[in-house]
Protein backbone atom coordinates (compact mmCIF):
# COMPACT_ATOMS: atom_id res chain seq x y z
CA UNK A 1 0.00 0.00 0.00
CA UNK A 2 1.37 3.45 -0.73
CA UNK A 3 1.45 5.98 2.40
CA UNK A 4 -2.02 8.32 2.32
CA UNK A 5 -1.40 12.16 4.07
CA UNK A 6 -4.75 13.03 4.92
CA UNK A 7 -4.65 16.49 5.30
CA UNK A 8 -7.44 19.13 6.09
CA UNK A 9 -8.53 21.90 8.89
CA UNK A 10 -9.37 21.13 12.13
CA UNK A 11 -12.76 18.95 11.94
CA UNK A 12 -12.41 18.44 8.59
CA UNK A 13 -12.55 14.48 9.32
CA UNK A 14 -8.58 13.40 9.25
CA UNK A 15 -9.31 11.24 12.10
CA UNK A 16 -12.45 9.72 11.49
CA UNK A 17 -11.81 9.00 7.93
CA UNK A 18 -8.18 7.45 8.99
CA UNK A 19 -9.83 5.17 11.36
CA UNK A 20 -12.24 4.08 8.43
CA UNK A 21 -9.42 3.49 6.04
CA UNK A 22 -7.20 1.50 8.52
CA UNK A 23 -10.64 -0.57 8.82
CA UNK A 24 -10.80 -1.02 5.12
CA UNK A 25 -6.94 -1.49 4.02
CA UNK A 26 -5.05 -2.63 7.41
CA UNK A 27 -2.43 0.33 7.39
CA UNK A 28 -0.74 1.99 9.85
CA UNK A 29 -1.88 5.37 11.48
CA UNK A 30 -0.15 8.40 12.71
CA UNK A 31 -1.85 10.78 13.94
CA UNK A 32 0.35 14.05 15.10
CA UNK A 33 -2.45 15.52 17.70
CA UNK A 34 -2.72 12.02 19.28
CA UNK A 35 0.70 10.96 19.62
CA UNK A 36 0.96 14.31 21.86
CA UNK A 37 -2.21 13.56 23.24
CA UNK A 38 -0.32 10.80 24.67
CA UNK A 39 2.30 12.70 25.99
CA UNK A 40 0.58 14.75 27.73
CA UNK A 41 -1.50 12.32 29.50
CA UNK A 42 1.16 10.42 30.32
CA UNK A 43 3.24 13.68 32.14
CA UNK A 44 6.23 13.35 29.73
CA UNK A 45 8.70 16.41 29.31
CA UNK A 46 7.63 16.27 25.59
CA UNK A 47 3.97 16.36 27.14
CA UNK A 48 4.61 19.36 28.93
CA UNK A 49 5.95 21.43 26.09
CA UNK A 50 3.20 20.32 23.73
CA UNK A 51 0.67 21.35 26.29
CA UNK A 52 1.44 25.29 26.11
CA UNK A 53 1.24 25.28 22.40
CA UNK A 54 -1.80 22.89 21.73
CA UNK A 55 -4.18 24.71 24.60
CA UNK A 56 -3.29 27.80 22.66
CA UNK A 57 -4.06 26.51 19.29
CA UNK A 58 -0.32 27.12 17.87
CA UNK A 59 1.75 24.21 16.05
CA UNK A 60 4.70 23.00 18.20
CA UNK A 61 8.02 23.71 16.47
CA UNK A 62 9.22 22.00 13.64
CA UNK A 63 12.36 20.65 14.46
CA UNK A 64 10.43 18.83 17.89
CA UNK A 65 7.82 17.47 15.69
CA UNK A 66 10.25 16.26 12.82
CA UNK A 67 12.42 14.25 15.56
CA UNK A 68 8.89 12.95 17.17
CA UNK A 69 7.16 12.13 13.74
CA UNK A 70 10.52 9.79 12.59
CA UNK A 71 10.69 8.02 15.66
CA UNK A 72 6.62 6.99 15.49
CA UNK A 73 6.97 6.07 12.01
CA UNK A 74 10.36 3.98 12.96
CA UNK A 75 8.17 2.22 15.25
CA UNK A 76 5.53 1.04 12.75
CA UNK A 77 5.43 -2.50 10.83
CA UNK A 78 7.11 -1.92 7.66
CA UNK A 79 5.48 -2.24 4.34
CA UNK A 80 1.69 -2.00 4.73
CA UNK A 81 1.64 2.32 4.26
CA UNK A 82 1.20 4.99 6.72
CA UNK A 83 -1.22 6.92 6.83
CA UNK A 84 -0.39 10.33 8.23
CA UNK A 85 -3.06 12.46 9.65
CA UNK A 86 -2.34 16.05 11.05
CA UNK A 87 1.24 16.20 9.56
CA UNK A 88 2.64 17.69 7.69
CA UNK A 89 1.32 21.31 8.77
CA UNK A 90 4.25 23.39 7.46
CA UNK A 91 6.56 23.64 4.29
CA UNK A 92 9.70 22.29 6.53
CA UNK A 93 7.72 19.57 7.83
CA UNK A 94 6.62 18.78 4.18
CA UNK A 95 10.22 19.00 2.95
CA UNK A 96 11.30 17.04 5.61
CA UNK A 97 8.75 14.12 5.54
CA UNK A 98 10.33 13.73 2.16
CA UNK A 99 13.72 13.59 2.98
CA UNK A 100 13.23 11.00 5.60
CA UNK A 101 11.09 8.76 3.63
CA UNK A 102 13.60 8.66 0.65
CA UNK A 103 16.34 7.93 3.21
CA UNK A 104 14.24 4.84 4.06
CA UNK A 105 14.05 3.86 0.28
CA UNK A 106 9.68 4.71 0.51
CA UNK A 107 7.58 7.44 -0.78
CA UNK A 108 4.98 10.11 -0.03
CA UNK A 109 1.97 8.45 -1.54
CA UNK A 110 -0.91 10.12 -2.23
CA UNK A 111 -1.97 13.80 -0.62
CA UNK A 112 -5.76 13.69 0.55
CA UNK A 113 -7.13 17.40 1.16
CA UNK A 114 -10.33 17.41 3.21
CA UNK A 115 -11.97 20.77 1.94
CA UNK A 116 -14.84 21.64 3.92
CA UNK A 117 -16.39 25.04 5.50
CA UNK A 118 -15.80 27.04 8.62
CA UNK A 119 -18.96 26.98 9.51
CA UNK A 120 -19.65 22.92 9.52
CA UNK A 121 -16.11 22.92 11.02
CA UNK A 122 -16.85 24.61 13.90
CA UNK A 123 -20.23 23.34 14.55
CA UNK A 124 -18.70 19.78 14.36
CA UNK A 125 -16.22 20.58 16.96
CA UNK A 126 -18.28 22.11 19.24
CA UNK A 127 -20.61 18.94 19.02
CA UNK A 128 -17.21 17.20 19.81
CA UNK A 129 -16.42 19.07 22.56
CA UNK A 130 -19.65 17.79 24.55
CA UNK A 131 -19.22 14.13 23.41
CA UNK A 132 -14.99 14.60 24.44
CA UNK A 133 -14.25 17.08 25.69
CA UNK A 134 -10.73 17.23 24.00
CA UNK A 135 -8.64 20.59 25.82
CA UNK A 136 -8.62 22.66 22.43
CA UNK A 137 -12.15 22.42 21.08
CA UNK A 138 -13.71 25.35 22.87
CA UNK A 139 -14.95 28.17 20.49
CA UNK A 140 -11.66 30.62 21.88
CA UNK A 141 -8.94 27.95 20.62
CA UNK A 142 -11.08 26.32 17.50
CA UNK A 143 -10.80 29.97 15.83
CA UNK A 144 -6.84 30.28 16.79
CA UNK A 145 -6.71 26.85 15.04
CA UNK A 146 -8.45 28.00 12.21
CA UNK A 147 -6.12 31.26 11.66
CA UNK A 148 -3.05 29.02 12.11
CA UNK A 149 -4.62 26.48 9.54
CA UNK A 150 -5.34 28.97 7.43
CA UNK A 151 -1.86 30.45 7.43
CA UNK A 152 0.79 28.14 7.50
CA UNK A 153 -1.18 24.94 6.51
CA UNK A 154 -3.56 25.66 4.13
CA UNK A 155 -0.52 27.09 1.33
CA UNK A 156 1.13 23.70 1.68
CA UNK A 157 -1.55 22.70 -0.66
CA UNK A 158 0.00 24.01 -3.25
CA UNK A 159 3.45 22.36 -2.06
CA UNK A 160 1.45 18.38 -2.85
CA UNK A 161 0.25 20.59 -6.40
CA UNK A 162 3.74 20.64 -7.44
CA UNK A 163 4.68 17.15 -6.00
CA UNK A 164 2.11 15.82 -8.04
CA UNK A 165 0.12 14.11 -4.92
CA UNK A 166 -2.87 16.48 -4.54
CA UNK A 167 -6.37 15.17 -4.76
CA UNK A 168 -8.94 17.60 -2.83
CA UNK A 169 -12.43 16.31 -1.56
CA UNK A 170 -14.81 18.74 -1.26
CA UNK A 171 -17.74 18.58 1.49
CA UNK A 172 -19.93 20.64 -0.38
CA UNK A 173 -20.29 18.16 -3.59
CA UNK A 174 -20.12 15.10 -1.74
CA UNK A 175 -22.18 16.19 1.27
CA UNK A 176 -22.29 12.78 3.00
CA UNK A 177 -20.01 10.84 5.08
CA UNK A 178 -20.80 7.65 2.82
CA UNK A 179 -19.92 9.67 -0.82
CA UNK A 180 -17.05 11.55 1.35
CA UNK A 181 -15.50 7.88 1.81
CA UNK A 182 -16.54 6.43 -1.61
CA UNK A 183 -14.48 9.48 -2.82
CA UNK A 184 -11.32 8.64 -0.92
CA UNK A 185 -11.94 4.93 -1.35
CA UNK A 186 -11.65 6.21 -5.36
CA UNK A 187 -8.30 8.29 -4.63
CA UNK A 188 -6.34 5.19 -3.01
CA UNK A 189 -7.29 2.33 -5.36
CA UNK A 190 -6.59 4.44 -8.37
CA UNK A 191 -3.34 4.89 -6.49
CA UNK A 192 -2.21 1.54 -5.81
CA UNK A 193 -3.98 0.19 -9.16
P1 LIG B 1 -4.83 17.53 15.73
O1 LIG B 1 -5.16 16.55 16.77
O2 LIG B 1 -4.30 17.06 14.43
O3 LIG B 1 -6.12 18.43 15.51
P2 LIG B 1 -6.71 19.23 14.26
O4 LIG B 1 -5.86 19.32 13.06
O5 LIG B 1 -7.19 20.49 14.85
O6 LIG B 1 -7.85 18.30 13.77
P3 LIG B 1 -8.94 17.54 14.63
O7 LIG B 1 -8.35 16.30 15.20
O8 LIG B 1 -9.62 18.48 15.54
O9 LIG B 1 -9.98 17.20 13.47
P4 LIG B 1 -9.99 16.03 12.40
O10 LIG B 1 -9.70 16.60 11.06
O11 LIG B 1 -9.22 14.84 12.85
O12 LIG B 1 -11.54 15.72 12.42
P5 LIG B 1 -12.34 14.52 13.14
O13 LIG B 1 -12.24 13.30 12.31
O14 LIG B 1 -12.00 14.43 14.57
O15 LIG B 1 -3.80 18.59 16.31
C1 LIG B 1 -4.03 19.19 17.57
C2 LIG B 1 -2.88 20.12 17.94
O16 LIG B 1 -1.67 19.35 18.05
C3 LIG B 1 -2.54 21.23 16.93
O17 LIG B 1 -3.36 22.35 17.12
C4 LIG B 1 -1.07 21.49 17.27
O18 LIG B 1 -0.98 22.23 18.46
C5 LIG B 1 -0.55 20.10 17.58
N1 LIG B 1 -0.03 19.43 16.36
C6 LIG B 1 -0.51 18.28 15.80
N2 LIG B 1 0.18 17.95 14.69
C7 LIG B 1 1.14 18.91 14.55
C8 LIG B 1 2.16 19.15 13.57
N3 LIG B 1 2.31 18.34 12.52
N4 LIG B 1 2.94 20.24 13.74
C9 LIG B 1 2.78 21.06 14.80
N5 LIG B 1 1.82 20.92 15.75
C10 LIG B 1 1.01 19.85 15.63
O19 LIG B 1 -13.81 15.08 12.96
C11 LIG B 1 -14.28 16.11 13.80
C12 LIG B 1 -15.66 15.76 14.35
O20 LIG B 1 -16.60 15.86 13.30
C13 LIG B 1 -15.76 14.33 14.90
O21 LIG B 1 -16.45 14.39 16.13
C14 LIG B 1 -16.58 13.62 13.81
O22 LIG B 1 -17.32 12.56 14.35
C15 LIG B 1 -17.48 14.76 13.35
N6 LIG B 1 -18.13 14.65 12.04
C16 LIG B 1 -19.41 14.99 11.79
N7 LIG B 1 -19.72 14.83 10.52
C17 LIG B 1 -18.63 14.37 9.90
C18 LIG B 1 -18.35 14.03 8.54
N8 LIG B 1 -19.27 14.10 7.60
N9 LIG B 1 -17.11 13.62 8.23
C19 LIG B 1 -16.16 13.54 9.19
N10 LIG B 1 -16.38 13.86 10.50
C20 LIG B 1 -17.60 14.28 10.86
MG1 LIG C 1 -7.89 14.46 14.47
Amino acid sequence: MKNIIIFGAPGSGKGTYSDKIVAKYGMGHISTGDVLRGEIKNGTELGKIAKGYIDNGQLIPDELMIDILAKTYDAEPAGKGVIFDGFPRTIAQAEALKKMLAERGHDMGVMIELNVDEETLMARLLNRAIEQGRADDNEETIKKRFEVYRTQTAPLAEWFEKEGMRNTIDWQKNNSMDAMLSAIYKVIDTANA
